[in-house]
């Protein structure tokens, strides 16, 4: 498979996205190429990764001066102890400006990264290798960074753009299934809100994807996933306005994640499956999307098993708690819950533009439970 570039522009920075098979091996050899000047390097991993992988990251940076930290990666460890414990080890180690930090794992582990590359020093050099799918299509783009607060989720962060990112397909093959319907969510939102061709394409090859049957259609359809996120990004880095369209199954999401306290039985990607599939039946509802456009969502969440049912995840008294967090939306104005929705396959709403009562959404909900 040959190797492939993605140029990533935003306001305030521009750089690659390399993708291919089988490319870590050539780490060292794009810092040199990329940012000549760094000296001492700091890889953060995610400790499940397979040995081998890291074994071959180190080998590739053998010239340089190395610290490595190995985490285990959960939503725990995202927090400003950890954050301020290695900042000061690499303050210790006289890190520079021009040094670099490297993450090697996933969605987590590239957030604490990136928010420690960002402060140390106003700013440390930063790689991104992400290692899951969903930080492959999703979480490694766009320069968001963060750590979680004790008062909820991704409270503390800033935007801070790597000077590249390296997505290696083969990393994947040690993925779990439940993580790769978890990217796959994800890789879905894309084509839903806006590329519609990208949606049909996904329809005959989605179960190769997830089943990591094909490495050529899973690299095109991470290829095509960042390409949509860098174009949303592209035109609103800060999240002002345009960037919104991504949180399309989000806010429902949200309320899901938080009423499940954020335990193991419902991971993000699995909210954000139900979370799409409830905002594309309520569009529906609301005369905004045709019942032939929901049908074709509804046989592609069927044909790739993908989970559609509210019931088997909440009990009905459980409802009261998910509008509550739902309501709690950043993203929220006034006193209604702001929602994306979709007009058809490859096309959503206009940020702003549905905006409904909390006592609407919540008959809504019920309204499975009849
Ligand atoms: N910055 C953003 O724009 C953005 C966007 C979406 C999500 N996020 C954040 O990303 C996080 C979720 O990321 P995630 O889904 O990648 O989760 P994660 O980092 O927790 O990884 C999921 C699981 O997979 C394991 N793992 C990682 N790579 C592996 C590999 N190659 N082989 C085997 N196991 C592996 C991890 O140890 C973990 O158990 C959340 O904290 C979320 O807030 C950030």
């Amino acid at each position: 498979m040959k190797n492939n570039k993605l140029i990533i522009k935003t306001e305030s920075k521009s750089y690659p996205i390399y993708f291919g098979n089988n490319i870590l091996k050539i780490t060292g050899k794009l810092i040199g190429k990329n940012l000549p000047k760094v000296r001492k390097i700091c890889i953060i991993a995610d400790n499940k990764l397979p040995k081998i992988l890291l074994n071959k990251l180190i080998k590739s940076l053998r010239k340089y001066e190395l610290k490595v930290y190995k985490l285990h990666a959960n939503e725990k460890i995202k927090n400003l102890r950890i954050a301020n414990r290695i900042i000061e080890q690499l303050i210790n180690y006289n890190f520079n400006r021009s040094d670099c930090i490297i993450a090697f794992g996933g969605g987590i582990i590239g957030d604490l990264s990136a928010f420690i590359s960002s402060i140390t020093k106003r700013g440390l050099k930063f790689i991104n290798i992400p290692t899951t799918l969903l930080a492959q299509v999703d979480a490694s783009v766009g320069g968001k960074t963060g750590v979680n607060s004790n008062q909820g989720k991704n409270l503390i962060g800033t935007f801070y753009q790597p000077d590249f990112i390296l997505s290696d397909v083969s990393i994947l093959k040690s993925l779990p299934h439940r993580e790769m319907i978890a990217g796959y969510a994800e890789i879905l939102k894309h084509s839903l809100i806006l590329d519609r061709k990208f949606f049909f394409w996904l329809s005959k090859n989605g179960k190769n994807i997830i089943n990591k049957k094909n490495n050529i259609y899973l690299t095109d359809a991470i290829i095509k996933s960042c390409k949509i996120k860098s174009k949303i990004i592209n035109r609103d880095e800060k999240e002002e306005n345009l960037r919104m369209i991504l949180n399309f199954g989000h806010t429902f999401a949200h309320g899901f994640e938080s009423a499940k306290n954020f335990s193991k039985q419902l991971n993000h990607g699995e909210a954000v499956l139900l979370g799409m599939i409830i905002a594309s039946e309520l569009s529906r509802k609301k005369g905004l999307l045709p019942s032939k456009e929901l049908s074709l969502i509804k046989r592609h969440y069927s044909n790739l098993k993908l989970s559609t049912n509210i019931k088997k995840v909440f009990k009905k008294n459980e409802i009261n708690k998910i509008i509550y967090f739902m309501k709690k939306d950043k993203k929220n104005i006034n006193k209604k819950i702001n929602l994306i929705l979709l007009n058809k396959i490859g096309r959503v709403t206009k940020f702003k533009k549905t905006s409904l009562r909390s006592i609407e959404i919540k008959k809504f909900l019920n309204s499975y439970y009849r």
